[in-house]
């Protein structure tokens, strides 16, 4: 297989951050893919509608300044807190711009701060959602600091999203960016209510590649990577064409300052490259037939959207990835800089 052409695909999961960095990486994500749900996670999050809309003028904005014209639709995202109210979630759920609410229970990860405390806090919220048809999406990992940051995944299952799963059984999940073999169990013993976005960077990498040869701060994210195992159970659940299982980058900008330093911030930056990354990954197991139900048709159908117009078309080729990209005040390091990449979509030629 040296040519993939597939329909346009959309990246269910992704930070844009804000102006002016928004400006620097937007395009990366916008010439490959035709939609993308847009990370709440700002500081101060977007936790409503009219602020959601804000948001998505802004990055509408930072598109139409681009060179050349882009149709890329934001999917905008409200972020949960212990006060969101179930108005919100009505008017969300009326939005033609808002697709989904997202649960940060807080502390887990980047500006998560003011995330959930509780779940409990929750149910009425929860509630709504379920019968307004909102999708709920969940980074789903445990805060108690006696958790083990590599188990973290897993007792959240255990004490979160099972209890979610059982008390609201209609609600729509996505089960964000999973990393292990017992999140990838869970998702098949759920019914198509349940689904999961699965990043490149956690088909590529295992925890290894954070500590190889010293620590290796651009490798480092949450939830942070596993074993090896966890890593070929995502590989087979990616390449499986199984409707719960479907593309999301989690592509996460922080400058190259704030990620080399004392304490480095977590987030991979895959979006200058996504779809070559997750070309490599099928790669790997050496079989292409799902490629397009992973990245272009499991996700419209669990939102309920249409499938793209369009097509890119990846081909087999060797190119090599910048070792930096522009970035206000630094620079950004792209996930695998300065490695060779053996796709090439048509755009970078
Ligand atoms: O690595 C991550 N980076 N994981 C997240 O959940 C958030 C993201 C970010 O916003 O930087
Ligand atoms: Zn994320």
């Amino acid at each position: 297989m040296n040519k993939l052409t597939i329909i346009t695909p959309d990246d269910w999961h992704l930070h844009l951050r804000d102006t002016p960095y928004m400006e620097a990486v937007v395009n990366h994500t916008a010439r490959q893919f035709a939609r993308a749900i847009i990370m709440p996670n700002l500081s101060p999050p977007v936790r409503t509608c009219a602020e959601a809309m804000a948001y998505r003028q802004r990055i509408l904005a930072a598109l139409a300044a681009l060179p050349a014209q882009s149709a890329f639709t934001p999917l905008m995202t409200l972020y949960l807190t212990d006060n969101t109210q179930v108005e919100e979630i009505r008017e969300a759920s009326q939005s033609e711009y808002i697709h989904g609410a997202k649960l940060y229970p807080a502390g887990a990860t980047t500006n998560s701060e003011a995330g959930v405390t509780e779940l409990a806090k929750l149910d009425r919220v929860f509630e709504a959602m379920q019968e307004h048809g909102l999708v709920l999406q969940v980074h789903g990992e445990a805060t108690a600091p006696t958790v083990d940051v590599f188990d973290r995944e897993k007792v959240f299952i255990e004490e979160s999203l099972s209890k979610i799963r059982k008390d609201f059984p209609q609600l729509k999940i996505v089960f964000e960016h999973i990393t292990t073999r017992e999140a990838i169990d869970f998702v098949r013993a759920c019914d198509a209510n349940l689904a999961a976005t699965i990043t490149p960077h956690h088909l590529l990498i295992n925890r290894n590649a954070i500590f190889e040869g010293g620590i290796r701060p651009h490798h480092y994210c949450l939830p942070i990577a596993k074993r090896e195992q966890h890593r070929q159970s995502l590989l087979e659940a990616a390449t499986s064409g199984e409707s719960q299982f479907f593309a999301g980058t989690d592509s996460a900008p922080h400058s190259r300052s704030s990620k080399e330093s004392g304490c480095g911030c977590a987030g991979i930056y895959s979006a200058f490259s996504a779809l070559e990354f997750y070309a490599e990954a099928f790669d790997q197991v050496g079989d292409f037939t799902h490629f397009e139900t992973f990245l272009s048709r499991n996700g419209a159908s669990f939102y309920g959207l249409p499938l793209n117009q369009g097509s890119i078309t990846l081909k087999r080729s060797e190119c090599i990835i910048p070792d930096s990209l522009p970035y206000p005040d630094s620079s950004l390091i792209p996930f695998r800089a300065g490695q060779t990449l053996h796709w090439k979509t048509a755009d970078n030629d």
